[in-house]
């Protein structure tokens, strides 16, 4: 990452070691404090911010909103883990493994107050805009979580079905950060409309390349457990494009393998077959395609062109990235 995007993370590191969360009851807040402590790579607060100066706004004043979608997305996690049985996440212990899944519950449910409360410092002319985007966004990220789990359950998922399901699970939060930087700097709906379409293709790659690195990346950098997604059945891009190339032989034994209960023979059994079929090679070249068609969304942006610069970088980082 270069110089600004560096400078952004400082500035965002230094509001949230700012953050007013309360200290008692310890078991509601400790939990907030652990989470969003942990660190990640701040994609959305830096979206938020970038989305601001790219319309022309002072990054600084949108500083609340970028604070909102961090904690949000840090509630999404915290809930996600307990959906996914996750143990590790950051790789540091999750909330529900640290604590317990009641707490887990009620500490995300908290945390996405304290969002409504970020969200919500800003100039009154702008606050039902901030809402609308805002709130229309966390409903469609609770809908691609349902979907993500209905489709666990099922034995064929199409990839149209996949690609809606992770547009709404990931990419409208990236899309919707951004956005709300946007509403700081005073864009128009349509200037939304183009910048919502550039993050939503960012994150829609930016979901398939964590899927990818799911399977295929390192524990100690990607920081959460490899094989997760096929441990826990989950429908995705790779396990789609399996199935689709799959011979009979190699079909009935992905279909064993999901059926086995010998979890860690169900991740290895399965990822030889992605390796047989070379699905990685095809999933990062579609990762690839996607990165650039963002790159295009990018263009059509009436927007400073430094930002735009910065931004292609961080498309770049991404698509790169091993964490
Ligand atoms: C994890 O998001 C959830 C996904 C949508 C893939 P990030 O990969 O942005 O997680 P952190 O915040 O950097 O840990
Ligand atoms: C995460 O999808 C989407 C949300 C948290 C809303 P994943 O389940 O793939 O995210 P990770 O891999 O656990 O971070
Ligand atoms: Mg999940
Ligand atoms: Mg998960
Ligand atoms: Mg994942």
């Amino acid at each position: 990452m270069d110089n600004l995007l560096n400078q952004l993370r400082e500035e965002l590191e230094e509001a949230f070691s700012e953050l007013s969360i309360p200290d008692q009851p310890s078991n509601l807040y400790e939990p907030m404090r652990y989470i969003i402590g942990l660190g990640g790579k701040r994609i959305r607060p830096m979206l938020t911010l970038l989305g601001c100066q790219l319309m022309g706004g002072d990054r600084k004043r949108a500083i609340p909103q970028a604070l909102a979608v961090e904690i949000f997305h840090n509630f999404t996690l915290v809930h996600d883990d307990i959906m996914d049985s996750a143990d590790v996440r950051r790789g540091l212990p999750t909330v529900h493994k640290k604590w317990d899944k009641n707490i887990a519950i009620l500490s995300g449910d908290g945390m996405l107050v304290v969002a409504y409360q970020y969200l919500m410092q800003a100039e009154a002319a702008k606050l039902s805009k901030l809402a609308e985007v805002f709130s229309i966004t966390a409903l469609e990220v609770c809908e691609g979580q349902q979907l993500d789990m209905d489709y666990a359950a099922q034995s064929s998922v199409s990839l149209e079905a996949y690609t809606y399901m992770i547009r709404r699970k990931t990419a409208v939060l990236l899309g919707g950060a951004m956005q709300l930087g946007a509403i700081i700097a005073g864009s128009t709906d349509k200037d939304l409309e183009l910048i919502g379409r550039f993050a939503e293709d960012m994150g829609f790659a930016f979901q398939l390349r964590d899927d990818y690195l799911d399977s295929f990346g390192e524990q100690e950098s990607f920081g959460k457990e490899i094989g997760g997604d096929i441990r826990e059945g989950k429908r995705t891009w790779l396990t789609i494009k399996a199935y689709e190339l799959a011979s009979p032989a190699q079909r009935l034994r992905l279909d064993q393998a999901f059926a086995s209960s010998d979890v860690n023979q169900r991740i290895e059994i399965v990822t030889s077959i992605y390796h047989e079929l070379g699905v990685a090679a095809m999933l990062t070249a579609e990762i690839e395609r996607y990165s650039k068609e963002s790159a295009v969304a990018l263009d059509a942006i009436d927007g400073n062109e430094e930002v735009k610069q910065q931004l292609r970088g961080l498309v770049a980082y991404l698509m790169g990235r091993m964490s």
